[in-house]
């Protein structure tokens, strides 16, 4: 791929930009086998899926703008040395859909006079904008602002912008303290619509049949995959491996908006999907409604508190885990070592966590695993392993 910014010097955060993309994901196939080799060592041999990747650009469902400059002429993009602001907005990442909104919401900024946050002087007001694209060409909005001074006018102004782009819910964010956060926790939601319906075709690439495929909502606050197509992947491996051994009850722990547990659920079989962030645990409720899965239920808790809490008789047969960087650490990885959960899919983005809580689980035989490329153009990858008791 190439990009004028990364030529120019003007950005650096695809580090990989310019090599040839199957060097990049050659090279991350080595670099996490080498991270969990010692975590692997002395068990028998793990069968490695040939990584699975999509497009090489235009793959981000998710644009995560500094707004910077003066209200007049805003940079959207990121802040470069002494807090100016660098304008990315045609970055080649992002899904075209994205690229052909950003202009429009600059636009929109100067109409409705939202002063760009100056971290310098600490004046202004709009410090982010945060977009998310849905399969199905929507988007979500949200202004992340420092008060909510401009309320007002951003209203007076929604008009405008529902006009021109099809945006499903816009909402503001507040983010009053001067430090370095993309987002605060009061949320006000200015269209009808709270929630991005994400639509994905789960079932396609590995013959797994889930009708009209998996619909999820996602309101504001709500963690979601950052690469559609790839996301959709790593929820069909899953469920092509859960489909081998029919387990009659899973946990998703770490559930997000619940892409693992809905994709999992089914006929027969309950899923629990554990997940810290309110906002999240509310869309993954209405997706399970939607849906009629009266089985699958999703709670607001630390998912290893919640995890320690349970009695032995409810403990489930397979167990999913997607954590943040840092990994389930000691504390989630003895509970499964003493629970009676015959089979763990772990789906994790930092393969140093991984190979440290791999080493812990210690009980179960590392059977599959397989990378994939989540993040084309930098050193960040997914991987999804499948563990199981001998
Ligand atoms: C990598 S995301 C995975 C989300 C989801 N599995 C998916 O496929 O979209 C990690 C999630 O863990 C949640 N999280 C962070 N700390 C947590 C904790 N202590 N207990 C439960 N969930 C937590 C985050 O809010 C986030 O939704």
């Amino acid at each position: 791929m190439q990009c004028d910014y990364f030529d120019a010097g003007a950005c650096a955060s695809c580090t990989w930009m310019g090599r040839a993309y199957a060097d990049q994901v050659a090279d991350k196939q080595r670099h996490v086998e080498q991270l969990l080799a010692p975590a692997l060592a002395g068990r028998p041999p793990v069968a490695w899926l040939p990584p699975a990747t999509g497009p090489e650009e235009g793959f981000r469902n998710k644009a995560k703008m500094v707004v910077a400059g003066t209200v007049e002429a805003p940079a959207l993009g990121i802040l470069g040395a002494g807090g100016r602001g660098i304008d990315l907005r045609h970055c080649g990442l992002h899904e075209p859909g994205l690229h052909d909104a950003l202009p429009v919401l600059a636009e929109h900024v100067v109409r409705a006079r939202l002063a760009p946050y100056d971290v310098g002087s600490r004046r202004g007001e709009l410090k982010h904008l945060l977009v998310t694209r849905s399969p199905d060409g929507e988007l979500m909005v949200r202004w992340v602002l420092r008060s909510t001074e401009p309320e007002a006018r951003l209203r007076k102004h929604l008009g405008w912008l529902l006009e021109r782009l099809p945006v499903a819910v816009a909402s503001i964010n507040v983010q009053p303290e001067h430090k370095a956060v993309l987002e605060g926790e009061r949320e006000i939601v200015l269209t009808e619509q709270a929630t991005l319906a994400m639509r994905l075709d789960v079932g396609v690439d590995v013959g797994v049949d889930v009708g009209d495929g998996l619909r999820l909502h996602l309101r504001p606050q709500s963690f979601f995959q950052t690469n559609t197509t790839v996301a959709t992947v790593l929820y069909e491996q899953a469920r092509a491996w859960v489909a081998e051994t029919a387990p009659a009850s899973v946990w998703d722990l770490y559930s997000g908006v619940g892409g693992f547990a809905l994709a999992l659920a089914g006929p027969g079989r309950s899923v629990t999907g554990v997940e810290i962030a309110p906002e999240a645990v509310v869309s993954a409720q209405l997706s399970a409604a939607e849906a009629g899965l009266d089985r699958a239920r999703f709670v607001a808790a630390d998912a290893t508190a919640w995890a320690l809490e349970q009695p032995r008789a409810a403990h489930p047969d397979l167990v999913v885990v997607n954590p943040p960087r840092r990994g389930i650490g000691p504390a989630l990885t003895g509970w499964l070592e003493s629970s009676g959960v015959r089979e763990v899919l772990y789906s994790s983005c930092n393969a140093t966590s991984l190979a440290r809580d791999l080493a812990a689980l210690a009980s179960y035989d590392v059977e599959a695993a397989r990378l994939l490329d989540m993040f084309p153009q930098t050193t960040h990858h997914e991987v999804l392993v499948r563990l199981r008791r001998p």
